[in-house]
Formats: structure tokens, C-alpha cells, sequence
């Protein structure tokens, strides 16, 4: 018997281990060595709609263990899960102890696991921004300097690490474990209507409702004409709408690079298309705090959204004629789904989503006159699906080989 546990702590961590804990399932199915999983949850997303969609949209079980970590400054965050996961540790003795991505959780738990002498495998290690003012730029770094095995999505990453020094027998390149995800729920995510996504979802109800009394306000307004009846319900269809995502520090808050960015929006994006923006809790609280959410709010082209689940998002970015956003996941997932997007950061960990290695990314940073001008550039473009090698929805059974065949 072979024991694992996993540790996560936020959003994206979930749409990462759901094909792993499907993947320990399918192998104990099949016989062989019987692999004991534990998953634990940091607690750092607490919110319903930021965590417990996600395990029921994904089918991922219940975590076996909440530590009850919620929001706080870093140190807390990470020092509270150290705390908490070290008593975990010494309680179930597991062979190894399994984190994703790049949050908090990441580091917390691939320090506590080598202070406990526990082996532990990264999934989606060698990542590098190099831009050591992120957040998750130090996760990764300390979590690839102490993780026995790295499990990388491409060769870029594979090749930092060996940059690094990494002994060559630590790394191994299994692909894009996210889209392993994407792939097993892109046919439920396409049988998903806009119109009811939106009416489950929209926080400024009162501004833009697809009712026909909206379709007056719409059609009044320049550009495209986002928004078309059919009966007597309107309908936003494919092609006629672009998504914003924002929750990264550097963009929203500071007001002198969200305020800026967000008159873009507001006077130059939703003249053309209608705008749907899923809101981060970050974004929304630092918009609240800057005097911008009321005008966001009472923009007759823009559709402000309580945070989504994986499905609504994956529906959205399908249909999306431009995703502008400073996800590291949703730049992966433009790529395969090719998406034109929009990447509002000055660098990527993710070098293989830009379009100069064939993927669907630009970076446009901040810088308004920047973004205009590529954004016009993307509106042109037509969809161009790209899927780099091993991005193939099998990821996850190569993870769980990697730590099966370990010889360390
Ligand atoms: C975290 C990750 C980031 C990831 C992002 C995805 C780190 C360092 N950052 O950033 O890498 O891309 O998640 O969402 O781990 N909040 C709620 N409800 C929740 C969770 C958070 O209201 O369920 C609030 C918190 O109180 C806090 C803010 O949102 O004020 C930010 O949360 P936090 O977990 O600190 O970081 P994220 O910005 O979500």
C-alpha cells in the first residue's frame, strides 16, 4: 500500500488534483498497489462559489481534512498551514505528500512535508515568471528546490529546472495535468446556455437584464449587437462577447493601474462587444475600495458576474470573441481552445501559451495604450485551437506513474 496526501488551498489547485484523484481511483480499480489517498484543503478558499463548486462540478470528494486556514497575510496563510499540516503529517505518516501549482498551500506544504522527511511530488513544477515580486514566483521557486519529484506540463519547464541544477532523475515532463480537466468536461460546458449562466450569476441585475427591455439598451448602443431575440427571450450569442478576469496583486490594488484600466474597459470594450466579467473577491473588494464598483456596476454593456464555477467558465472562454485576463489557467485554456487572449501581465510562467511559441497568448501588461492597441489586433482574429505536446487529458495517470515507478 502506497499512502498519499494531497494538499490544496485555492481555486485553482481543485481544477489541478481533480484528474489526479480520478486517476488513484481508476489505478485501485485495475489491481495492482493499492494507493491510499488523503486529500487535505487548506481552507484558504472558504467561499462556496471559490471552493465547494469546484469539488462538486469535478466530482472531487469531500476533503478528508479542512485545516480552517481562510484569508490573511501570507505569512499567516502559510505559517497557519504549516501549523496545522504538520500535525496531519506526524497523525497518517504518508510515503508522500502531493502539491499543486503555485498558492500558498504549494509552499506551505512542500516545506512541512520535508521537515517531516515525507517525499514530495510537485505537479506542475519548473514554472518560471522570473519575476521574484510574485507571490507564487517564491512558491514555486521553494517548492521545486525541495520536491523529490517534478512533474513538469512542458519542456520550457523541464529545461528551467535543469538550469537549476535539478539531478536529471527528479524530473519528469507529463503534460498539462489542467487539461486534463478541460477535456473531460468541454461536452458538458458546451450544452450550457449564456443566458441561463448569466441570469444564475449576474450581480448587477438591475443595469443589463436579457430581458427584452434590455435589448432596447443594447441596440442603442454602438459596435456589434451582442445581444438578439429569439420567442421573447434574448440571447447572447458566440462571438459577440469578451471576458475579463483580474485578481492579480499588481493589477488591482494599486488605483493608479486599476482605475485606468478599468475606463478601458468601461469606454472602449463594451462599445463593441458586450463584456462579462465572473468578479475575483480581491478585485471586487479593491474596486469598492477605489469608489470604481458603482460605475462598473451601472454599465448598460457590461455583465458583472459573481465569481463562476469551471463549467460556466469554460463555456464562456468557448464562446469568447477576446479574453483579456491575468490568469495563469485561463491563458492554458485560450491556447487549446484557441481563444485570442489578452495576458494583463508584464510576464508569464507559461511561455508556451504565447503566440510566439504558437499558443493564443499576448502579454499587454498594464499599460493601456498597450492593451488598445493589441485588443484591437485580437478582435480580428479568428479561433485558432492549439494543443502543445502532451497537453492530451492524460497528465494525471502519467503523475500517478511517475510516483509509483519512483526509484529515489
Ligand atoms: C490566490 C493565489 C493565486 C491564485 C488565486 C486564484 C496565493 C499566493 N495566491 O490568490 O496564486 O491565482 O488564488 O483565485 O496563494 N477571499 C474571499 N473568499 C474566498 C477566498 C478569498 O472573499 O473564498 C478574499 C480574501 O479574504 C482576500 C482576497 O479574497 O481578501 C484574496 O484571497 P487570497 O487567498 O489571499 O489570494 P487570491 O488573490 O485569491
Amino acid at each position: 500500500m502506497l499512502k498519499i496526501i494531497s494538499l490544496v488551498g485555492a481555486r485553482p489547485n481543485f481544477i489541478k488534483l481533480a484528474p489526479f484523484v480520478h486517476a488513484i481511483n481508476k489505478h485501485n480499480e485495475g489491481g495492482g498497489q493499492y494507493v491510499e489517498h488523503i486529500l487535505v484543503h487548506t481552507g484558504q478558499h472558504y467561499d462556496d462559489r471559490m471552493s465547494q463548486t469546484f469539488f462538486e462540478q469535478l466530482n472531487i470528494p469531500q476533503a478528508d481534512i479542512n485545516l480552517g486556514v481562510g484569508s490573511g497575510s501570507h505569512a499567516q496563510q502559510v505559517g497557519q498551514t504549516m501549523i496545522e499540516f504538520e500535525k496531519v503529517l506526524q497523525q497518517h505518516k504518508p510515503h508522500w505528500v502531493v502539491v499543486v501549482g503555485d498558492v500558498n498551500a504549494t509552499l506551505a506544504g512542500s516545506v512541512t512535508a520535508k521537515k517531516e522527511w515525507v517525499k514530495c511530488c510537485h505537479i506542475e513544477a519548473g514554472l518560471r515568471s522570473g519575476d521574484i515580486t510574485m507571490p507564487e514566483e517564491v512558491n514555486r521557486l521553494v517548492t521545486d528546490r525541495l520536491s523529490d519529484l517534478l512533474l513538469t506540463p512542458d519542456t520550457l519547464s523541464s529545461e528551467n529546472l535543469r538550469k537549476e541544477g535539478t539531478p536529471e532523475d527528479r524530473i519528469v515532463f507529463v503534460g498539462n495535468i489542467m487539461i486534463d480537466t478541460l477535456e473531460a468536461n468541454r461536452g458538458k460546458a458546451k450544452e450550457m446556455s449564456i443566458h441561463s449562466i448569466i441570469t444564475a450569476n449576474q450581480i448587477n441585475q438591475s443595469v443589463v437584464t436579457l430581458s427584452c427591455d434590455a435589448l432596447s439598451v443594447v441596440e442603442g448602443s454602438k459596435g456589434n449587437h451582442p445581444i438578439t431575440q429569439s420567442g421573447n427571450q434574448s440571447i447572447l450569442k458566440d462571438d459577440h462577447y469578451a471576458v475579463i478576469t483580474l485578481h492579480r496583486p499588481s493589477n488591482v490594488d494599486h488605483k493608479e493601474v486599476l482605475e485606468p484600466l478599468v475606463q478601458f474597459l468601461l469606454e472602449e470594450v463594451t462599445r463593441d462587444y458586450t463584456l462579462i466579467w465572473p468578479i475575483h473577491p480581491r478585485a471586487r473588494k479593491q474596486l469598492e475600495s477605489f469608489g470604481l464598483y458603482e460605475k462598473v456596476c451601472s454599465n448598460p454593456n457590461l455583465i458583472l458576474l459573481e465569481p463562476i464555477g469551471y463549467l460556466e467558465m469554460l463555456r464562456l472562454n468557448m464562446g469568447a470573441k477576446v479574453m483579456l485576463t491575468d490568469s495563469g489557467g485561463l491563458q492554458e485554456e485560450c491556447t487549446i481552445l484557441g481563444t485570442p487572449c489578452l495576458t494583463l501581465r508584464w510576464n508569464t510562467e507559461r511561455p508556451i501559451t504565447l503566440t510566439e511559441h504558437g499558443g493564443a497568448s499576448i502579454l499587454v501588461g498594464n499599460n493601456v495604450a498597450r492593451i488598445r492597441e493589441e485588443y484591437r489586433i485580437a478582435v480580428s482574429k479568428t479561433r485558432n485551437p492549439v494543443r502543445p505536446e502532451l497537453w492530451d487529458g492524460h497528465a494525471a495517470e502519467r503523475c500517478l506513474e511517475a510516483i509509483l515507478s519512483y526509484k529515489g
